[in-house]
């Protein structure tokens, strides 16, 4: 009873649901500040204190997820902006002697907002400034720094050649520092697979500030940070990453159809065509939302329909993308003069629906991907859903006021790689994977949250029959923090990391534990969901 018990207790994680601590000015404060000036041999990296005018803009400069800018959320006591990589050490040392955990943002673009939310005192290491590029055309290489974004990146390959590119996700303010180290994938991942497939080597800190590259740490650790989440491990400061080919022309094009105009029976069609019949050089991702009907139809007046857009990207021109669809799927109607050819890094652009004439260095700006207030979950679906199951789901959109159904193909490459060879699992007989959405207009009043959270709670429960199963699995990029979360009583919540760790990893959770508990095996980088060590007498 005694030793089971201890080995479920570094599993779970305990939320002391009371108020959330709040930084204040204390004794400390000083002492910190002193130990970053007298660690630092070079130069001191800048620290920001909650009274300094610059604070309450850095923190938010990247917080993407309004949810998390109300007053109540707690806030970091100091917020350290390296803007070299061998200060990051020292506040990680200093955060440690100072009993300050640390949070690591890189894009702030967390679902949940734990790159910068702690419920113990905490350090924000904010890595925006660590954003160098370094792109080797001609070993097909890059050294990329953990804040630079998927845009910054896109634009200095583009700058050097034509026909390279990297499959990562369209988001262009999303940074790699997170991005990569959950996986990444987007609409090459058909193609080439996912972004975490493409690392070569990377720089990381250790809890103890020893920097580590791929030969100095190791197979497994190295594994592990390629999909199992760097946060649990360290500090990620730099990945090497491989190019992969793109075409000198790439076609984008969408088509949107509402209910009236046939919406299920074409999605309920393209679920296989998308993952299993067209090309892996095709990607047709589908966004699914409701609008206001514009005109009475003869199944209903006035008021809201679903509204079905099917993206495509096609590593190609628009004759073959054209070709291709009149063969797989003529009911969608694509047609040549509806289709954009262009170069990769413009296609990214025109894929993300910006209008055609936005020049290509909208990629630089890191601000220029609107923010949201919103909740999210996902599922990975591997069996077609039937047009019954399809209208349900429209009847549980129609409730809700602004939702969304983002949807990433997946199949091609990515039934070919093993579910083990790096610590992102998701591959196989997946078919796409979904990530719901609630947004709703920036407001602190709790209750109007919380009426949207429990809509998305109840959309993913009716989900349940429809998508993967034992276990059913989850994207580590779109975290969710309901998962494995079980109320004991009105004030204590536990989160269960055998239940989100299998959900995120599958059969990889197990080794992601040892990785972890042999190189943080104090549990210095830990958060609501960060991969638990376990303790030495657990193992016999
Ligand atoms: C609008 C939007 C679109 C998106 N589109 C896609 C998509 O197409 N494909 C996809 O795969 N994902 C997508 N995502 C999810 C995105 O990939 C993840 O949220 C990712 O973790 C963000 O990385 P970040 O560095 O920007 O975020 P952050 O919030 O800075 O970090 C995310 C997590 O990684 C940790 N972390 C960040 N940097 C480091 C570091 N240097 N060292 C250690 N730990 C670190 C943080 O502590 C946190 O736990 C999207 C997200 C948004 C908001
Ligand atoms: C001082 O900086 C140099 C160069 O970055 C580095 O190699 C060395 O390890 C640093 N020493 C300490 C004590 O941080
Ligand atoms: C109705 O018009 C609005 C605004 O022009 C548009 O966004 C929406 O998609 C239209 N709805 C339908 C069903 O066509
Ligand atoms: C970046 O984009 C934002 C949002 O579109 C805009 O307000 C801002 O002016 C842009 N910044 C630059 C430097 O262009
Ligand atoms: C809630 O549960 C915890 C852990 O079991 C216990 O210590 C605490 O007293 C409980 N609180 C209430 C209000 O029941």
């Amino acid at each position: 009873m005694e030793s089971s018990s201890r080995a479920i207790f570094p599993l779970i994680f305990v939320l002391l649901l009371t108020k959330p601590w709040k930084a204040t000015t204390s004794h400390y404060n000083i002492d910190f500040l002193k130990c970053l000036a007298t660690n630092s041999n070079e130069s001191i990296p800048k620290a920001y204190i909650p009274s300094s005018t610059s604070y309450l803009p850095i923190l938010r400069s990247s917080i993407y997820n309004l949810r998390f800018t109300s007053p109540n959320t707690p806030k970091p006591q100091f917020i350290v902006t390296p803007e070299r990589e061998s200060q990051v050490p020292t506040a990680i040392i200093c955060s440690k002697e100072h009993g300050l955990k640390v949070t690591v943002r890189s894009g702030g673009h967390d679902f949940e907002g734990l790159s910068y939310i702690s419920n113990v005192p905490f350090v924000l290491i904010d890595l925006a400034n660590l954003r160098n590029i370094n792109v080797d055309i001609e070993d097909n290489t890059a050294w990329v720094q953990a804040g630079a974004t998927l845009g910054e990146l896109y634009y200095r390959i583009a700058e050097k050649s034509p026909i390279h590119g990297f499959p990562a996700g369209a988001c262009h303010t999303v940074a790699v520092g997170g991005h990569i180290s959950g996986g990444g994938f987007g609409a090459m991942v058909r193609k080439y697979g996912v972004a975490a497939d493409y690392i070569l080597d990377a720089r990381l800190v250790k809890a103890d500030g020893e920097v580590l590259n791929r030969q100095t740490m190791g197979r497994d650790l190295f594994w592990a940070i390629r999909g199992g989440g760097v946060a649990s491990f360290g500090v990620l400061l730099a990945w090497k990453i491989k190019l992969v080919y793109v075409p000198p022309v790439v076609t984008t094009s969408w088509v949107t159809r509402t209910l009236e105009q046939g919406a299920t029976d074409l999605v309920h069609k393209w679920q296989s065509v998308a993952s299993r019949k067209v090309p892996r050089e095709l990607a047709i991702d589908l966004h699914i939302g409701v609008v206001d009907k514009n005109h009475s139809t003869a199944k209903g007046g006035l008021g809201r329909t679903i509204q079905a857009t099917f993206q495509f990207f096609f590593l190609g021109p628009a004759d073959k993308l054209v070709h291709v669809m009149e063969k797989e799927f003529p009911e969608l109607g694509v047609k040549k003069q509806d289709c954009m050819e262009d170069s990769w890094v413009k296609s990214v652009i025109n894929f993300l629906g910006f209008p055609v004439a936005t020049p290509v260095d909208i990629l630089l700006n890191r601000t220029s991907f609107p923010k949201a207030t919103f909740k999210s979950k996902s599922d990975f679906v591997n069996k077609p859903i039937s047009k019954i199951g399809l209208e349900g789901i429209w009847g549980m959109l129609l409730k809700e006021e602004r939702p969304e159904l983002v949807i990433g193909t997946w199949g091609g490459k990515m039934k070919h790689i093993s579910e083990h060879k790096i610590a992102f699992p998701h591959r196989g007989k997946n078919m796409y994977l979904i990530d719901y959405v609630s947004n709703w207009d920036h407001t602190n009043e709790a209750t109007t949250s919380e009426r949207h959270i429990s809509w998305i709670r109840e959309l993913y429960d009716y989900m349940t029959p429809y998508v993967s199963k034992s276990p059913r699995t989850a994207f580590l990029n779109y975290r969710d923090l309901d998962l494995g979360k079980i109320k004991i009583n009105d004030t204590v919540t536990y989160s269960d990391a055998r239940i989100w760790g299998r959900m995120y990893f599958k059969n990889n959770f197990k080794r992601l534990v040892k990785v972890k508990s042999a190189i943080d095996p104090h549990n210095f980088f830990s958060s609501e969901q960060s991969i638990p060590p376990i303790l030495p007498e657990e193992e016999n």
